[in-house]
């Protein structure tokens, strides 16, 4: 193929949106490239999103419950790198670049709204449930759960078993409904996405996470070991399919009486990857979290996770 990133015009160009992955023939886009430079900004930004990274096996990668799919990625050296040395070199949001790099990363053109794509969510996670065989069946129907997590006893009910995960998740990092944020926002893009931004800095002043703690293809690899120390410290017996090295080991997980819970920081460290990736990316995520479920008073010193119904907001679900 013809390669048009040698026409003077567009060069710079080709230099800033489509740094060539290992694989792929450098700049291949006709329009990105050979367009001169009376192009906008924005058609630029529309051809980045065919840039977006891909599966170069076309399925990614099972071992890891394809939660990272970088060994079968079309950027899988950038996923060794520190993600803010990758994002530094394009400009180009950080889940279209690492597109698919694992289940739960993919792009979406923004303008998508933060209230649609939570209750989409929603949807999708309740429907491809992550237990074998397991249906849910509404609120506070799925087992009780009691996490002992950082010193503190919080109630939920796992009406869907990635509850184990996101209640958690999304109480250590204060977006329950009922922790301080305002879900009207929502409505909102750039409101939003200012305000995950604002978390975001919290989160890292907190934290300091370093480049090193933030290298795509570590951070991936910590999010089923994440999994099992959120069922570590909800005292369950994680899934007999699940224990497995990819997710025993990085989490020291034996059995539920013997396993690491999770850590703040931990949870902190997997919701700060999408920040780096994109303020709107971890706005979704928040928006998400914050959709979902939410903190309630049941006027006892007891901690309570209530989800939907049990919660002030209703996201659109139907
Ligand atoms: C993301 O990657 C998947 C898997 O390779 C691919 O099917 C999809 O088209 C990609 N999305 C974009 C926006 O390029
Ligand atoms: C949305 O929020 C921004 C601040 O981020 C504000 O400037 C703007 O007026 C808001 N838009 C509406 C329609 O409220
Ligand atoms: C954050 O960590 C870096 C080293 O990675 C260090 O230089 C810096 O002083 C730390 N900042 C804070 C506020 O702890
Ligand atoms: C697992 O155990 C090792 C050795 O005791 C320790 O260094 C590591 O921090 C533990 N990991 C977790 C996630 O608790």
């Amino acid at each position: 193929m013809a390669t048009p990133c040698r026409l003077i015009f567009a060069v710079a160009v080709c230099r800033v949106y489509t740094q060539p992955a290992p694989d792929e023939p450098g700049c291949e886009l006709e329009e990105g490239c050979t367009a001169s430079f009376l192009q906008t900004t924005r058609s630029l930004k529309a051809s980045v999103a065919e840039k977006c990274g891909h599966l170069t096996n076309g399925i990614g990668d099972p071992t890891t419950f394809f939660n990272n799919n970088c060994k079968y990625h079309s950027r899988q050296e950038d996923c060794m790198r520190p993600i803010q040395d990758v994002m530094a070199e394009h400009e180009i949001d950080g889940y279209c670049y690492f597109n698919a790099t694992a289940m739960y990363i993919s792009y979406v053109p923004d303008d998508v709204s933060f209230v649609e794509a939570a209750a989409a969510a929603i949807l999708s996670l309740r429907a491809t449930s992550s237990s074998p065989g397991e249906t849910y069946r509404g609120e506070s129907t799925g087992p009780e759960a009691v996490y002992n997590f950082e010193g503190k006893a919080i109630y939920t009910h796992i009406d869907v078993s990635h509850y184990v995960y996101d209640d958690l998740y999304a109480y250590s990092l204060g977006f329950l409904q009922g922790q301080g944020i305002d879900v009207r926002l929502m409505d909102n893009s750039s409101a939003w996405e200012a305000l995950s931004r604002e978390k975001c800095d919290e989160i890292q002043a907190m934290y300091n996470f370093t480049r090193d703690d933030m290298i795509l293809n570590e951070v991936l690899d910590m999010n089923m070991p994440i999994l099992a120390m959120s069922y570590c410290a909800a005292n369950i017996e994680l899934p007999s399919f699940l224990q497995v090295p990819y997710v025993t080991e990085k989490s020291n997980y034996t059995s539920k009486l013997d396993c690491s819970p999770i850590t703040r920081r931990e949870f902190a460290r997997h919701h700060y990857m999408k920040c780096l990736l994109g303020y709107r990316n971890s706005a979704m995520d928040m928006a998400y979290l914050v959709s979902r479920a939410c903190l309630l008073d049941d006027g006892t010193s007891n901690l309570k996770i209530g989800h939907l119904s049990e919660c002030p907001y209703a996201p659109p679900l139907a």
